[in-house]
């Protein structure tokens, strides 16, 4: 059954992020589910997008929104059965498109059934499944835990919310009676569990995973140096079996993830790289008064770094952070697509972004989402009944919709030429044509000075050179340009003028030259 390794179709992948809950429903019970992604996938493919990451969609009591699994072997039966996700990982394929699933090994529900095993006073399987100290008046040092709850003398290390304890990989360097080695049988136990969770998904057809805090399951590891063995460790595991299987890591940290074996991680709005400085700081660089230098800095570190292997994914947004749009307006959301879809590494696009969804504010928390809801909210499709997600009763929607009158939909941009939709439906196919632009083309930084505008660089491939300026700002603006412009591939916004060694660009504009 070993296939042969073959991750062709990374490099030209541009993904879309699901968020099943909020997608498509097609059942009318106010909750998207596997059918309504299968029925949109034209329209995903239709914008450029040839790859999914679907958010967790697994048995779940849903205080984290199915981050907190109770049976990773299901799906949840709110969005259909094992049956229709494979029905939707075969449609995916006969579209040419590839699936990522969401994996999340560093918690469980604490209703899982592992965990209530683990809670018992007698030793069993699971015992050492979880990380728990032992004695009960004894708090693990430096995570939160949960103490009181069990018959089993002890407290228990959590993950994220009181009710996600976190899953035994071990230690990096025990120092308590109760920390385990990351080759202690429990921790190997945990480890050998998520293979099979890996194995069951592959070989029902998926593609691979987005695997959520990817870089924290070995506690105690300050440099991570434990939990990078332990991902090489799955990577391994990975290519005896599933050699094409692929890895995007929840990480932040794009050498480190690489080093472990993944073969993309994600800049987050947490961690070092400076991603919030691009769309969500007080003054966001793409809202046209702000500073990249620093985010620009970390970028070339984290690639240094990670020596040209593996991409860095620079998202538009996800399900954890207000929307793109919540920052950015107007055009300027147009040229922050264009920086979006001309850098390298994969680009993934969170649903609705494309269409300039909104963050909705003043929503009360739906499964855990307390200020993230607001970017959770129903896909708008149309202008009819509930924007065309769901023929559910309105109360009944899984979360409330952009009550705006003005929200956009699918419908309207795609009858508006110049829609943000066509914007990024273009800025893809521009992306596709060049090679220069694609996920591994080189980079170099031409202008990116501090606190300046505008930002220009060089993307290299295949003896392509294009060169990208960036204006999100309301001035015209130039800079000391060695490059002579050849070739128009992309204009937003007016016309560049090139003069004696320089390159004059009016306010929220985007060009792309072939140079
Ligand atoms: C990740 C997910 C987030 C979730 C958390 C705990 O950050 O993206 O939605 O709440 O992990 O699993
Ligand atoms: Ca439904």
């Amino acid at each position: 059954m070993a296939q042969e390794k073959n991750f062709a179709w990374l490099d030209d992948a541009v993904f879309y992020e699901i968020y099943p809950q909020s997608f498509y429903d097609t059942n009318a019970d106010g909750i998207g589910d596997f059918q309504g992604i299968i029925e949109k996938l034209d329209y995903i493919r239709s914008l450029g997008c040839n790859a999914l990451w679907l958010n967790p969609c697994f048995a779940s009591p849903f205080g984290d929104a199915g981050y907190d699994v109770s049976d990773y072997y299901t799906a949840a039966p709110r969005y259909g059965t094992n049956a229709d996700l494979k029905r939707l990982f075969e449609a995916v394929h006969e579209k040419g498109m590839h699936i990522l699933l969401d994996l999340v090994p560093g918690h469980t529900s604490w209703e899982h059934p592992w965990f209530k095993a683990s809670m018992r006073a007698e030793k069993n399987e699971y015992t050492d499944r979880y990380i728990w100290t032992s004695s009960a008046w004894e708090a693990p040092e430096g995570m939160e835990c949960l103490r009181g709850i069990s018959e089993r003398d002890g407290a228990c290390a959590l993950n994220f919310f009181a009710h996600q304890p976190a899953l035994n990989y071990g230690f990096y360097k025990p120092d308590k009676p109760w920390q385990q080695a990351m080759d202690d049988p429990g921790p190997k136990a945990t480890r050998e569990e998520i293979k099979n969770i890996m194995r069951f998904w592959l070989g029902m057809g998926c593609d691979g995973f987005r695997v959520d805090m990817a870089g924290s399951l070995v506690k105690n590891d300050p440099e991570q140096k434990g939990t990078i063995a332990l991902w090489q460790d799955m990577r391994a595991f990975l290519d005896r079996e599933f050699p094409s299987a692929v890895l995007v890591s929840e990480w932040g940290q794009p050498d480190r993830s690489i080093a472990g074996g993944f073969h993309m991680d994600f800049l987050l709005h947490f961690g070092p790289s400076r991603y919030t400085d691009l769309f969500r700081s007080e003054t966001p660089y793409f809202a046209g008064n702000g500073d990249i230098s620093a985010f620009i800095e970390k970028y070339l570190e984290s690639a240094a770094r990670a020596g040209g292997k593996g991409l860095i994914c620079i998202p538009s947004g996800n399900h954890d952070m207000p929307r793109l749009a919540h920052f950015i307006h107007g055009g300027k959301q147009k040229i922050a697509f264009a920086f979006l879809l001309s850098m390298p590494g994969a680009p993934f696009i969170y649903y609705g972004d494309e269409i300039g969804m909104r963050f909705v504010e003043g929503l009360a928390s739906v499964e855990g989402g307390y200020r993230r809801t607001g970017a959770r909210s129903p896909m708008q499709w149309d202008s009819t009944t509930n924007a065309g997600f769901s023929a559910a009763p309105t109360d009944k929607l899984y979360i409330s919709l952009d009550p705006k009158p003005d929200r956009p939909t699918v419908q309207a941009q795609l009858a508006d030429p110049d829609s943000l939709f066509h914007e990024v439906q273009k800025l893809i196919a521009i992306r596709k044509e060049n090679p220069a632009l694609g996920n591994r083309g080189q980079i170099e930084f031409v202008y990116a000075e501090k606190s300046a505008y505008p930002l220009a660089y060089l993307r290299t491939a295949q003896g392509q050179k294009v060169l990208v300026v960036l204006n999100p700002s309301e001035k015209a603006v130039s800079f000391p340009c060695a490059y002579t412009p050849k070739k128009t591939i992309y204009a937003f916004g007016g016309e560049a003028k090139a003069e004696n060694g320089t390159l004059e660009v009016p306010p929220e504009t985007a060009f792309f030259f072939e140079v």
